[in-house]
């Protein structure tokens, strides 16, 4: 699997399936770093362990398909058949969604179907969610389409919501279980273990 992951912010998601490649337990290269931000500190990151760099926005862009064709050029550049998204921030063009479809995949930080969709995003999600009175939240990898947060989960993982936490700590609860839980799903991909049935998700059991 040649992974392109996608990145507006930090990167820890970035680095924790940077590191499950380097460690072995995900079969995978990350041949590509994606960013629409100069000051995203992905770029570090990916710069440190030698990651091409690909900084492009579409706001730098008049022309919607200018941007996507440029995209779509970059990736396959570096002959990239499989997209993660880990914090990134813009849409995905519809043409590259159809190009690779049911191979890009993203992380939403709480349990979808609740608390995703459009402008639910980093700590908005906490914050909604402990407004909500929710007792547990999680972390959701779906596969992706033309919406926001719609497509079909591919694996979640859950954690408490505590009586005193604030949307930081929940943020920080979560975040460690992304770390785990985005390699996890990679792993399935790269194993050639997920089924797509419409809206369905199979998985399948691992080859002994
Ligand atoms: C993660 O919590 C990810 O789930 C969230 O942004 C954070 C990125 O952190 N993504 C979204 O909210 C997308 N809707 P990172 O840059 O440290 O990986």
């Amino acid at each position: 699997m040649r992974l392109a992951i996608f990145a507006s912010g930090g990167g820890s998601n970035f680095q924790a399936i940077l590191d499950a490649t380097r460690r072995g337990t995900l079969c995978a290269d990350v041949v590509l770093c994606v960013t629409n931000s100069d000051r995203a500190g992905v770029i570090e990151r990916a710069t440190k362990h030698s990651i091409p760099v690909l900084r492009i926005s579409p706001n730098d862009y008049l022309d919607a398909d200018d941007y996507s064709a440029d995209l779509l050029s970059g990736l396959d550049a570096s002959g990239v058949d499989f997209i993660a998204l880990a914090g990134y921030m813009k849409i995905i063009p519809a043409e590259i969604v159809e190009r690779f479809r049911g191979r890009i995949v993203n992380i939403h930080p709480a349990l979808l179907p609740a608390f995703g969709g459009k402008g639910m995003y980093g700590m908005r999600v906490h914050e909604a969610v402990i407004a909500s009175g929710e007792e547990t939240s999680g972390a959701s990898v779906h596969v992706v389409d033309e919406e926001y947060d719609t497509g079909p989960i591919v694996l979640q993982y859950s954690v408490p919501v505590l009586p005193d936490d604030t949307p930081g700590s929940l943020a920080a609860r979560v975040l460690e279980v992304e770390h785990r839980l985005y390699p996890d799903a990679l792993a399935l991909f790269a194993e050639e273990r997920i089924v797509l049935e419409g809206s369905v998700v199979r998985i399948k059991r691992p080859n002994l």
